[in-house]
């Protein structure tokens, strides 16, 4: 199976860099949408796997188990399903419907919690099914995408890899966090590369990694209720934190203005961008910098790019409702 695992990795290309024509920097998205489970975490997904086909802890009568409601269930379904292990998804409400009928496609077993915790959250209630199932199943592995150092090393090596070969010398890389996985690994491997570079974290209000106060979110994949471990290891300069009705303008403006059609976190790292070169005008040197377009646009057809769901958001984030201390997920 090891084998398997490193040819399908070997088949892989890069992702495309793509220059979008910025008036204050030159700007350049690396779109990782074009990875083929259609994010950026097929990266992590496919190198945790192999790592842990390589150790000995996965084989071909392992169930791997992992709490996820999206791009991560989304991989690793895909590359089990190409590996021959099973995979058992624990996923919550808040999983849109597209992503829950193809993961329904690809795994035998598909579990969803339904119970807030504490933190009016379902990551707590998802992460102790995961607990659950892991002593029900005969040989079950956990990825464990928020602590697993597999993680970070997948971009380490490959999205980091690439950048650098594809960009050439960056003053500036813009990376939205949620595990933390993507700007431990990205930051680590640009700083040696480019020490001048500064890197900055792109976080969503309500989430709580950076510190601020929770409250509920509904854009997936940016963001967390917890601190993840990861994210600590991350080499980070300055934090960008982006509000949810600014994220989806700036996908609107991603797409109206280049084509590029991606999800959230896409357009909360464009935001972020834009935001900061409004409020650190670049001298003489127009700055070189990087973001990357996490996933494609089509999950959000009935949300971000949905008239009718971004009226009710900029209604909700301009009541007293909107900043209820809820956090999503
Ligand atoms: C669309 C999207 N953007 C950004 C991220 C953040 O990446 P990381 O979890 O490595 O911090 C994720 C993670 O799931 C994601 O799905």
């Amino acid at each position: 199976m090891i084998e398997r695992a490193r040819q399908i990795r070997r088949g892989l290309t890069e992702t495309p860099l793509i220059p979008l024509a910025d008036e204050r920097c030159d700007l350049v998205v690396k779109l990782e949408f074009c990875n083929p489970a259609g994010s950026t975490k097929d990266r992590s997904a496919l190198w945790i796997l192999e790592q842990a086909i390589g150790r000995g802890e996965i084989t071909q009568d392992t169930t791997v188990v992992e709490s996820s409601s999206g791009n991560f269930a989304l991989a690793l379904a895909f590359y089990c399903r190409l590996l021959g292990i099973s995979f058992v998804p624990v996923i919550d409400p808040n999983c849109n419907e597209a992503t829950e009928a193809q993961l329904r496609q690809l795994c035998a077993r598909v579990e969803k919690v339904s119970v807030r915790d504490s933190a009016g959250s379902y990551l707590k209630t998802r992460l102790s099914r995961v607990q659950e199932l892991l002593v029900e199943l005969d040989s079950a592995y956990w990825p464990n995408q928020y602590a697993n150092p597999d993680a970070r090393d997948a971009h380490y090596r490959f999205t980091a890899g690439e950048l650098i070969a594809q960009a050439g010398p960056l003053d500036y890389l813009f990376v939205g966090v949620g595990t933390g996985g993507t700007i431990a690994g990205l930051s680590h491997r640009i700083k040696e590369t480019y020490p001048g570079c500064v890197v900055v974290a792109v976080d969503t209000e309500g989430s709580v990694i950076f510190g601020g106060p929770p409250k509920k979110r509904r854009i997936p994949g940016i963001g967390s209720s917890i601190v993840p471990p990861l994210c600590g290891q991350a080499l980070i300069d300055q934090v960008e934190i982006v509000s949810e009705v600014r994220a989806v303008e700036a996908c609107g403006a991603l797409f109206a203005k280049y084509g590029v059609y991606a999800g959230g976190s896409t357009g909360s790292s464009y935001a972020a961008v834009q935001d900061y070169f409004a409020r650190h005008r670049p001298g003489a040197h127009r700055p070189r910098v990087a973001f990357l377009a996490a996933d494609r646009g089509h999950a959000y057809a009935r949300t971000v790019y949905d008239p009718t769901w971004v009226q009710q958001l900029r209604a909700e984030a301009a009541s007293p409702a909107g900043v209820e201390a809820l956090a999503a997920n």
